[in-house]
């Protein structure tokens, strides 16, 4: 990757007498960087950044966010455009190339990705290593990470034709896999790809059919669970993606790299909010005990949060929540369950939440979690999946953020440092003088 960093007038900070001139990048939108890389060597100081607010880890040309305005952009296309219009596929491809395809692009892209969808057949002895009752994010995890031990030897990360092909077959298996954990965990046969299928039309077959009864794929499902892929695929550095970076920066094996971004997208304040969001609404169960439900989550000694609500980087309305509520109307509509008591439930909290000066004055807005796990839930998933759906359509953001670390010259292997307060150097004392 080309950088394409503009200099800027640097900064000086002056620190233990001495001035240090640090370099100031500018992106092409967003807000400007401080170069500090050399603040160790010229001023033998770190920085201190726990939760990384304040910092960048990387030059990225995939997705920008600007969290104080709501905008969420893809390769510079916004979210709502690319949701209105778009297939996932094209997606992936415009996140994986920089480029929306040309239709014969688009084809090949779709025939690449059709043609990884199978798994090698020993691959399902591992499912029956997990208890029946295991996560499903568990089994992600395990097997995701196994999919090294089949393709390692073959992937050469410096090569970029392996790394396009390290990228289809992630592409392409992670619906087969997802599929397969649901089925395990239901206790019911795996359910093989079908490649004359679309990809969300072939996840919810794998996903539904049984060997009694073929599943008749509703087009309008399909769409949807498109469209939540769409909105779920990248979010530029966050937690999960980070960490991706963050393995892959030792050279280490791309498919063991997604598994340990599944790992840290798997807790409840990241990908798991979905789930977590759909169980505080069944607590909440009705409009009448929504008062008492938020007198909790602002009682300072309460731990309770709204779950769904509230995001690290957007202080304003999340733009995929937009999409994603939008979604969830429909969603409910067709399968008739407009007077889905979680919904009304979630109308009625989102009104609340969005007039009372805690959350107003907090900058806490609905995030995508909020209307997504009612409208899976609708679709036929349960709770436990919530997840492992988002890590399916996040599958090509880390991919993609993998791969241009790959290609980026500056990167390094990734190594924060720390500020020590534990106890200085002391001697051992012996057993019988302590
Ligand atoms: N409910 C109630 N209060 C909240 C919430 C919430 N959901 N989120 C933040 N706050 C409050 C905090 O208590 C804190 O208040 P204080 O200043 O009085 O102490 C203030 O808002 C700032 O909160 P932080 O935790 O510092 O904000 P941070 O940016 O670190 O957290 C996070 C972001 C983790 C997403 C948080 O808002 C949260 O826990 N939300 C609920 C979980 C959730 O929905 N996660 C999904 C994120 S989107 C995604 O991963 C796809």
């Amino acid at each position: 990757m080309d950088s394409k960093l503009t200099k800027k007038p640097s900064a000086t900070l002056t620190i233990n007498n001495k001035q240090l001139e640090l370099p100031v990048y500018a992106g092409s939108v967003g807000p400007d960087v401080v170069d500090i890389r050399k603040l160790y060597s010229d001023g033998k100081v770190f920085t201190y950044d726990p939760g990384f607010t304040s910092t960048g880890s990387c030059e990225s040309q995939i997705t920008y966010i600007d969290g104080d305005e709501g905008v969420l952009l893809y390769r510079g296309y916004p979210i709502d455009q690319l949701a209105e219009h778009s297939t996932f596929l094209e997606v992936c491809y415009l996140l994986a190339n920089g480029e929306l395809p040309n239709p014969e692009e688009l084809k090949r892209f779709v025939k690449d990705i059709t043609y990884h969808t199978m798994l090698h057949a020993q691959f399902d002895r591992f499912f029956e290593g997990f208890r029946r009752d295991a996560h499903p994010m568990a089994i992600m995890v395990g097997t995701v990470g196994a999919l090294s031990a089949f393709y390692h030897d073959s992937t050469d990360i410096d090569d970029p034709v392996q790394r396009t092909v390290a990228s289809h077959r992630l592409i392409a298996k992670m619906p087969t896999i997802a599929a397969r954990a649901f089925k395990y965990h239901a206790g019911q046969p795996f359910v093989s790809p079908r490649n004359e299928l679309d990809y969300p039309s072939n996840f919810l077959r794998m996903c539904f059919a049984v060997p009694a009864e073929d599943y008749k794929v509703n087009p309008l499902l399909a769409r949807a669970l498109d469209v939540f892929m769409i909105l779920h695929a990248d979010h530029e550095q966050n937690a999960s993606t980070s960490t991706v970076r963050l393995a892959g920066s030792s050279g280490a094996n791309p498919f063991a790299c997604i598994a340990s971004g599944i790992a840290c997208l798997w807790g409840p304040a990241h990908g798991g909010a979905n789930e977590a969001a759909l169980k505080m609404l069944e607590q909440i169960g009705a409009v009448d005990n929504i008062p008492d439900f938020i007198r909790r989550v602002k009682d300072p000694k309460s731990d309770v949060r709204l779950m769904g609500f509230g995001h690290r980087v957007y202080k304003n309305y999340d733009p995929r929540a937009k999409a994603m509520q939008k979604l969830c109307h429909q969603v409910l509509k067709e399968v008739g369950a407009t007077d889905n008591p979680m919904l009304k439930v979630a109308v009625e909290l989102e009104k609340i939440a969005l007039n009372d000066e805690y959350f107003v004055s907090r900058k806490l807005y609905p995030n995508i979690d909020f209307y997504s796990g009612i409208t899976l839930r609708a679709m036929g998933f349960p709770t436990s999946m919530f997840t492992v759906l988002f890590a399916v359509a996040r599958t090509v953001g880390w991919i993609a953020q993998w791969t241009e670390m790959m290609e980026d010259s500056s990167q390094k292997i990734g190594r924060p440092r720390q500020v020590y307060t534990g106890a200085p150097k002391r001697d051992y004392l012996a057993l019988d003088k302590r």
